[in-house]
């Protein structure tokens, strides 16, 4: 007995350090109840396939992806699909910033930092750098069959911010058609720490439309964080009453999508905002064609919302891919998280830097059923 619970014990660690070395290995979840099934992989910390069940009872898997794992380091586009985005998601304003924040940080100065910018053309820093969170090999550090945690250590100065981050994300399926993600990051020094999951879905898993234009959305929120046209935040907010960002009601993504309001991108149209809870966080999106609803619950004060203009990106086999393609306006990234950007508006008053004491908690809380 002792022989063989050694022999489980050695299995078991080996199988952990295996994975550490194989950031592709799935990691294959159920909820205790059967009721919703996920896989994820230790590059990036990243969902790569979700499956919940429609009115029908049948499984669906609704999460954009790539059955060629290797695509999610080496893919067109990178676009974060299913990864933990970190150590600061989204835009940092000319790939600079003080501490204390500033809206004009000094060039130069001792408390200046500036981080990489790796979309080279604009010349900005996006959603962590060239090797953010969601490149990097994590390592699972406990696993059950309805849970695994994994870890990240990101060193100091990586791209250009000060001191080092661990971090450890926990997911976890509960019966009930449950996704909880537990995120806990410690920074060695004061630098700002802003993360979120960035995960693409289509509720009808790419099967009645091959868009989510028929999706409803309802957000529980009156103001939006205003966008310059260079997609940076201008420190203004705006309040959504009367138009096309206006989600309090259950609407459709579709029904305002072409209205001028939403133009994230000259001649673009579709959602890419950062919308403020109200001020419990909470949120439904479903699908009366596959009857797949989920609402979320989060200790997050924004939902950042991307209708995936201009997609182009090959599907899964379970999609009809590889010859079929996740397409324009084909899905939605759903990104509970901060305000953008709030590293240079300290009028928010919205602190997003961390330092031994200040530890950062990021939590979700999805719930998948069926509508009649
Ligand atoms: C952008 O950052 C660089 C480097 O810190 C600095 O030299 C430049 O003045 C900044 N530009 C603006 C418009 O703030
Ligand atoms: C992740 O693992 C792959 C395959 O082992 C390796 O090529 C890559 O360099 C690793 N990435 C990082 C950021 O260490
Ligand atoms: C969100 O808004 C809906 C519609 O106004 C309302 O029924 C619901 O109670 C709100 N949820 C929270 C948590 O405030």
């Amino acid at each position: 007995m002792v022989i063989f619970l050694t022999l489980l014990a050695a299995l078991s660690s080996l199988h952990v350090s295996y994975a550490a070395y194989d950031p592709f290995l799935p990691i294959n979840l159920k909820a205790p109840d059967n009721s919703v099934k996920a896989t994820f992989i230790p590059f990036g910390a990243t969902l790569t396939n979700f499956w919940t069940k429609d009115r029908t009872g049948k499984f669906r898997d609704v999460l954009l992806g790539f059955d060629n794992k290797e695509l999610y380091s080496n893919g067109p586009d990178h676009p974060y699909a299913g990864a933990i985005v970190g150590r600061y998601a989204n835009r940092i304003k000319n790939a600079t910033f003080s501490i204390p924040p500033s809206e004009y940080p000094i060039p130069g100065a001792p408390n200046t930092y500036e981080v990489s910018k790796n979309i080279v053309s604009e010349g900005i820093f996006l959603h962590g750098g060239f090797i953010g969170y969601d490149r990097f090999n994590w390592t699972i550090t406990s696993q059950t069959s309805s849970s695994v945690t994994l870890y990240h250590f990101d060193p100091p100065g990586h791209e250009g911010f000060p001191g080092s981050v661990k971090v450890w994300v926990t997911y976890t399926l509960k019966s009930g058609g449950i996704w909880d993600t537990y995120i806990k990051a410690l920074a060695s020094e004061k630098t700002p720490i802003m993360l979120t999951s960035h995960a693409y879905w289509n509720l009808d898993a790419w099967q009645e439309s091959e868009d989510i234009l028929d999706h409803y959305l309802q957000i529980n929120s009156s103001k939006v964080v205003a966008l310059a046209s260079d997609g940076h935040p201008t420190g203004d907010i705006w309040d959504v009453t009367g138009t096309a960002l206006d989600f309090r009601t259950p609407t459709t993504v579709g029904a305002r999508i072409d209205d001028s309001s939403t133009s994230t991108a000259p001649g673009v149209h579709g959602y890419d905002y950062d919308w403020i809870y109200d001020p419990k966080p909470s949120f439904q999106f479903y699908s009366k064609k596959s009857g797949i609803k989920f609402e979320a619950k989060t200790n997050q004060p924004c939902v950042q919302i991307y209708t995936c203009q201009g997609f182009n990106l090959p599907r899964k086999a379970a999609h009809g891919g590889p010859t079929k393609v996740y397409g324009n306006r084909g899905c939605a990234a759903i990104e509970q998280q901060s305000y953008v950007d709030a590293i240079h508006h300290p009028s928010w008053g919205v602190d997003q830097i961390y330092h031994p004491g200040r530890d950062y908690v990021w939590t979700s809380s999805y719930k998948f059923s069926v509508i009649p």
